[in-house]
C-alpha cells in the first residue's frame, strides 16, 4: 500500500464524489459506516455505487454491477477502505479483484479488526492502491460513531442547540421559545434519522414538550429511541412524548431512589423506566446513563438540550460533536444561558474543529464541530 505518487485533483474530485454518494445512506445504513464508491476508466465514470440499507450491497458491489465489463482497467474510487471480511455481503476485496479493476484509491482506514486490512490484501493482489487518503480527523468525521466504536464503550454524542447571538436558547426560563427557522426544523429532522436516541433534560422535556420523533425527509431504518432524564419521574403523564410510545421506544431515567408510584405512572403511560444513581438533586450520573445506552445498542445519541443537560455533558467528556445553530436574533440577560457552569476545556487540551463547512439554513447558521485533543 502507497500514498504515493500524489493525487491528482482528478482523483481528489473523485474521491469527493464517493463521499457525498456514501452520504445517502444517513438513516439507513447505520451502525454500519455511510461508504460511497466511483468507477473511473480513462477518465469517464462508468458507475457509481453506495450502500444504502443495512444489511444490503456494499458501495464497491453496487458500483461493480452497474458498471459490469467497463470495470476492467478502471480506478475505484471508495471513501472507506474495502472490506475483506465476508459478513451478511461478501468480502468487497473479493469482488473488486474479480472485476479486473487496476486501481484502488481510499478515503479511511477500515479500523475493522475483521472488515479492516482490504487495501493490503488488494495490492498483494497486484492491483495499485493508494490510501488511506484521509487523515485520522477527517476519515473520523465522516462516519464518527463508527469510528467511535473502537475506541470508547460509551455512545457517540453529539450535541444540537440552537443559540442566539448573545448565547441563549429561549427567552426565559419556563417559556418555549421557538428560535430557529423552518429549514432548520427540517435539518433537525433529518438530522435526528442518523442517531439511535435522541436526549433531552428534563426541563426542556417539561417546557418545550417535544414529540421527539422523526418526521421529516429521511425515514430512519430504526426509529430513534427517545431519551429523557427526569431524576423525580415528574414528567406530566399527558406530555407529548407518550403520544408515539406505542410505535417509538420512550426511555424516562430517574433517581433510583423516586417514588415507586411515579415509576409505575410512568410505565403505565408507555414509558420504558430506568431508575440510576444521582450524583446530586437534580442530576442522574450520565456515565451510568450513557453506559446502560450503550449495552442496549444505542451507539448514537443526540442531544437536544437544554443548557445544563448540556453543560453536564460538556463538563463530564462525553460530547464529541457540536451542532452549533446560531439564531440571529438577541435575547437579552433573561434568556436561558446555552452553558450555564460549563468548567472548560481549553486547560484540558481540548480544541473544537470544523468537521464540515458552516451552512446557511434560512436565516440560521449551521456551525459543526468536532472534538480534538490538541
Ligand atoms: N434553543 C435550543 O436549542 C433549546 C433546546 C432545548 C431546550 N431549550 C430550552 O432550554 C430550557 C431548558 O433548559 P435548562 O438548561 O433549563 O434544562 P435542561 O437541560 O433541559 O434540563 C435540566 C434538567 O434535566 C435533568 N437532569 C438529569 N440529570 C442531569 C444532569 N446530569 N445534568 C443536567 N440536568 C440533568 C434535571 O431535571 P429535574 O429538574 O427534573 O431534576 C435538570 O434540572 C427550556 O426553556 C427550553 O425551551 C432550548
Amino acid at each position: 500500500m502507497s500514498t504515493t505518487p500524489p493525487l491528482s485533483d482528478a482523483d481528489r474530485a473523485h474521491l469527493g464524489r464517493a463521499v457525498a454518494l456514501g452520504r445517502r445512506g444517513w438513516g439507513r445504513v447505520h451502525p454500519n459506516p455511510m461508504v460511497g464508491c466511483v468507477l473511473v476508466r480513462d477518465g469517464e465514470v462508468v458507475a457509481e455505487g453506495w450502500h444504502g440499507e443495512f444489511g444490503g450491497p456494499h458501495a464497491e458491489t453496487v458500483a461493480l454491477e452497474a458498471a459490469g465489463p467497463a470495470a476492467r482497467g478502471a480506478t475505484a474510487y471508495v471513501s472507506l477502505e474495502p472490506c475483506r471480511h465476508e459478513g451478511k455481503t461478501p468480502a468487497c476485496t473479493r469482488a473488486l479483484m474479480a472485476s479486473g479493476v487496476a486501481r484502488v484509491v481510499f478515503g479511511a482506514a477500515d479500523p475493522g479488526a475483521e472488515s479492516g486490512g482490504g487495501g493490503a490484501e488488494l495490492a498483494r493482489a497486484g492491483i495499485e492502491v493508494v490510501g488511506p487518503v484521509f487523515d485520522e480527523p477527517e476519515a473520523h468525521s465522516l462516519n464518527p460513531a463508527f469510528h467511535h466504536r473502537f475506541a470508547s464503550a460509551l455512545p457517540w454524542v453529539a450535541l444540537k442547540l440552537a443559540v442566539s447571538l448573545d448565547g441563549r436558547i429561549a427567552e426565559r426560563e419556563g417559556v418555549r421559545t421557538t428560535l430557529s427557522g423552518s429549514e432548520s426544523a427540517a435539518a433537525v429532522h433529518t438530522l435526528r434519522a442518523g442517531f439511535d436516541g435522541i436526549l433531552v433534560g428534563g426541563t426542556t422535556g417539561r417546557v418545550d414538550d417535544p414529540l421527539l420523533t422523526v418526521r421529516g425527509a429521511v425515514e430512519p431504518r430504526v426509529p430513534p429511541v427517545r431519551i429523557v432524564l427526569d431524576p423525580a419521574a415528574a414528567i406530566p403523564s399527558d406530555a407529548a412524548v407518550f403520544e408515539a410510545a406505542a410505535e417509538v421506544p420512550l426511555w424516562v431515567f430517574t433517581r433510583d431512589d423516586a417514588a415507586e408510584a411515579e415509576l409505575e405512572r410512568l410505565e403505565t403511560a408507555g414509558a420504558s423506566v430506568h431508575p440510576v444513581p444521582a450524583i446530586g438533586p437534580h442530576e442522574l450520573d450520565l456515565g451510568h446513563v450513557l453506559r446502560h445506552c450503550a449495552v442496549a445498542g444505542v451507539g448514537a445519541i443526540l442531544c437536544e438540550g437544554g443548557g445544563r443537560l448540556a453543560a453536564s455533558l460538556l463538563n463530564g467528556d462525553f460530547v464529541r460533536r457540536l451542532y452549533w445553530v446560531v439564531v440571529p436574533r438577541l435575547l437579552g440577560t433573561e434568556g436561558v444561558p446555552a452553558f450555564p457552569d460549563v468548567v472548560g476545556s481549553d486547560a484540558a487540551g481540548v480544541v473544537w474543529t470544523p468537521a464540515e463547512p458552516a451552512r446557511l439554513r434560512g436565516p440560521d447558521t449551521w456551525i459543526t464541530l468536532d472534538r480534538r485533543e490538541a
